[in-house]
Order: structure tokens, then sequence, then C-alpha cells
């Protein structure tokens, strides 16, 4: 290709790449990385980075950066379609829930956009998401709701019918609700039925 057009085209070939990926990853001067490998704990090599919605993760050796690529790319979170998916079913389903009175009433004092950033946190990192979750205990967080099997049946329903109607593929909606399914203890505040 003529130099001239070469130039020309480069912001809309820049623009148009892949979010996740391996091009063009070497770090510039204005990209804050972590210092420590989110695998081993080592000091990062600023060689081995790896992108991923458009995030830079740096890594120890290239065998940490791939372990985490792959664990990106096989995730429920990736597959159902990362950050976006997971923002718009979250929004989605705070609706639904705010809109039945079975379970409005718990939501009542609570900041709604904290909740819906919270809740994007921990859906994300429960099904694999790049950033785990840092926050309370699912335990602590609902103790004090006094929550019946009742309330988590219409929770999950909601969270459930958010995803059919984004039409997510219903293997992995099924996938999801087993993910969501195994906070239930935690959130009952009972003993683990699982033991
Ligand atoms: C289905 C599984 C559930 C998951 C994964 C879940 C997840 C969460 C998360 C991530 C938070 C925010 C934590 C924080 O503030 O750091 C939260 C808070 C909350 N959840 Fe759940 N939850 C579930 C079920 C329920 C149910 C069944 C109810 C009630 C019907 C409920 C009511 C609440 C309320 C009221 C808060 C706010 C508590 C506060 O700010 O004091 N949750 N939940």
């Amino acid at each position: 290709m003529h130099k001239a057009i070469l130039v020309l085209l480069s912001p809309i070939i820049l623009t148009t790449l892949p979010i996740t990926g391996l091009a063009d990853d070497k770090p510039t001067s204005k990209d804050k990385l972590n210092e420590k490998c989110p695998i081993e704990g080592n000091i990062v090599a600023p060689d081995h980075v790896y992108q991923y919605e458009g995030a830079k993760y740096a890594f120890c050796s290239e065998e940490c950066l791939q372990e985490f690529a792959k664990a990106r790319t096989s995730s429920l979170y990736h597959k159902i379609g990362g950050k976006t998916a997971i923002n718009a079913a979250v929004d989605l389903f705070y609706k639904k829930v705010m809109d039945d009175d079975r379970v409005n009433h718990f939501f009542e004092d609570v900041n709604m956009r904290r909740q819906h950033n919270k809740q994007k946190e921990f859906i994300g990192a429960a099904l694999g998401g790049p950033t785990p979750w840092t926050g309370k205990d699912m335990r602590k967080i609902h103790s004090s709701l006094d929550l019946t099997e009742s309330d988590f049946g219409v929770i999950a329903g909601h969270l459930q019918s958010t995803l059919e109607e984004l039409k997510v593929d219903p293997e992995l909606i099924k996938q999801v609700m087993t993910v969501i399914g195994s906070t239930k203890d935690d959130v009952l505040n009972r003993r683990s039925t699982s033991e």
C-alpha cells in the first residue's frame, strides 16, 4: 500500500482492532500497569502485557500471561459478551426487581446506583471476569435482611428472565444460574447444603 494512504488509514485501522488480543500490547509511558503479576504475585516484566476489554494486565512471565488469557477467553463472562453484556443485564435486572412488590421493599433505603455497580462487579467476577470480587462477604451483606427461599427464587427468576430477554444462549443461562445458585446458602445465611 502507498505510504501516504497507510498513514491516512492508520487511525481507522487502530480504532477497529478487536478489544481483546495481544496486538500492540507494548505499554506506553501513559499506561499505568499493575506492579505484581496477578497469577504468581511476582514483580511484572513490561514485555508480558495482555489487553482485555481495553485494560492492560502485566505479568512476570509469558506462561502467566497465557494462563490469564486462556482463563479470560474460556470464561462464562466472555462467552455471554463480557462487560457490555453484564452491564446491560444488571441494569435490566434491577428494573425488574424494583418493579416487583414482592421484593422491592428490601431496596427502599439502598443507594441503587451503588447497588448496580456492586452487582456488576460481583456477577462479573463470579462468571470469571478479569477483576476479582473484593467487596464484602455475601453472608454478611444479606444476614440482616432475613431473606427466605422464596425471596431468593424471585431475585434469581428476574436474573434468568433478564438473560432470556437479552437472548443469551439457553445453555449459558443455565450455567450462569448455577453460579448464582451457588450463592444461595450464603445469601439466605444458612448452613451449607453442599457439605
Ligand atoms: C441471587 C443471589 C444474590 C446475589 C448474587 C446478590 C449480590 C449482592 C451484592 C453484590 C450486593 C452489594 C454488596 C455491597 O454492598 O458491597 C448485594 C446487596 C444487597 N442485596 Fe443481594 N444478592 C443476591 C440475592 C439477594 C436477595 C434474594 C435479596 C432480597 C430479596 C437481596 C437484597 C439485597 C439488598 C437489600 C442489598 C443491599 C444491602 C445494603 O446495602 O445494606 N439480594 N447483593
